[in-house]
């Protein structure tokens, strides 16, 4: 049994305060009924919740999807930089949301934040092969050979044995898009250094089913939604 307001902030749509006020404007229902008071306990298994007119699944875990912009650092907090939680509202910042692998600080793109544990590990372990798609842009000309040392599972000069990857050219000259199953430190911008490509630019498009939004700006984020849950638990076998 938790109470009202504590169970709909965990979703991170409302902090505590928006709650009590939605109770007092008759927006929230439980089992089909306004609730009386933000304080009262519920358990969460069994009650069925309406908020403004919406069913809502409450979940126990929290999902968030941010377009990371260039100049923040994928951290939940550092004492001299900004970090990506700081883009998040109070009610998403108390819940243990944690960066589900890295970006580097100049990379931009689609970053997942969540409190489920066992997610995270299976979207960042190579074994349930989610791919993660960048979109670089490089200093020098990548030709097909570079393609098939990509297919091949490239050895960098330092030792680190890549596992195979995608390399596909773009028509838009020196820019193309990378594929990974792993997230080695820096392996993108050290694999396209290693075909004589340093990258100048990085934005990752997509994680497994999970695309960086058309309409979500740089430093915007949103809570995913069920289906896309739902196809991030498919492709981890959970
Ligand atoms: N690979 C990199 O080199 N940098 C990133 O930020 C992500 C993948």
């Amino acid at each position: 049994m938790e109470r009202l307001d504590k169970l709909l902030a965990a979703t991170g749509r409302w902090s505590r305060r928006e709650v009590k006020q939605l109770v007092r404007q008759g927006q929230v229902l439980v089992n089909g009924v306004p609730a009386a008071s933000a304080e009262e306990k519920y358990d969460p298994a069994s009650a069925a919740f309406t908020v403004c007119g919406q069913p809502l699944t409450l979940r126990r875990h929290t999902y968030v999807l941010l377009h990371k912009p260039a100049g923040v650092l994928t951290a939940t907090e550092d004492r001299r930089q900004p970090t990506v939680l700081e883009l998040l509202p109070p009610e998403l910042r108390r819940i243990d949301l944690a960066p589900v692998g890295r970006l580097d600080k100049d990379t931009e793109g689609l970053l997942l934040l969540t409190n489920d544990g066992e997610l995270t590990h299976r979207l960042l372990s190579p074994r349930y092969h989610v791919d993660k798609r960048y979109l670089a842009r490089v200093d020098g000309d990548l030709s097909p050979a570079d393609v098939s040392a990509f297919a091949a599972g490239m050895t960098l000069p330092d030792g680190l044995v890549c596992l195979p990857a995608g390399l596909e050219l773009l028509p838009q000259p020196r820019t193309c898009i990378v594929t990974l199953r792993e997230g080695k430190f820096h392996q993108v911008k050290r694999m396209l250094a290693a075909c004589g490509a340093p990258v100048l630019y990085l934005k990752r498009l997509s994680m497994g089913p999970l695309a960086l939004p058309d309409d979500l700006p740089p430093g915007a984020y949103r809570l995913l939604t069920d289906e896309e849950i739902s196809a991030l638990y498919r492709v981890c076998a959970m």
